[in-house]
């Protein structure tokens, strides 16, 4: 009777010893999964953080292909009012014309005439761009043609001053 006893409290004992042992291998297999999820959280931020790196750079500091099209034309105090210069953007072969206008605008165009190619010049009393080959007359203050043959805008170029020097910085084509 008493080695029954004995047996079912020692069997008793095993059975609480292995449900203990399988309770602390649980508690370590938690701890373990915890372990390697923060583990792969972490691996998997800092690759999402050096995959974006280059996009954040480009963010913070702006836009690389401006940087590369950006032109200095001249000091804005070599071109005062009523006066333009003839300058190449974007390329050598793109040749343009930078006006500064009787009111104190800044102008810019590529300055082949968009009828047969002749070069357009400011006229400065009348305030226009003329195309002397055919007559052909563009407005200075849109590019577009308004009278002669020509029927297309000139391209129009953006300018930008810094510390006194007129820049190119981009470009519109504004036809096909
Ligand atoms: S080329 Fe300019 S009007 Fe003909």
């Amino acid at each position: 009777m008493n080695s029954t006893k004995n047996n079912r409290h020692q069997t008793g004992s095993r059975d609480e010893m292995v449900e203990l042992v399988n309770n602390v291998n649980r508690v370590d297999d938690i701890k373990l999964n915890r372990r390697a999820f923060l583990k792969a959280t972490a691996g998997a931020s800092i690759a999402l953080g050096l995959a974006t790196l280059p996009f954040s750079v480009h963010a913070a500091f702006g836009d690389f292909e401006d940087e590369e099209n950006r032109l200095e034309i001249i000091p804005l105090a070599d071109l005062p009012k009523g006066s333009s210069v003839t300058f190449n953007y974007p390329t050598d072969n793109d040749p343009a014309l930078l006006v500064h206008t009787m009111a104190g605008e800044l102008k810019a165009y590529n300055s082949a005439c968009t009828h047969l190619m002749c070069p357009v010049f400011y006229e400065k009393e009348e305030e226009v761009l003329l195309c002397p080959c055919h007559k052909g007359y563009f407005d200075l203050n849109s590019g577009h043609p308004t009278a002669g043959p020509p029927q297309r805008e000139l391209p129009k170029i953006e300018t930008e001053v810094v510390n006194g020097i007129v820049y190119a910085v981009d470009r519109q084509v504004r036809h096909g």
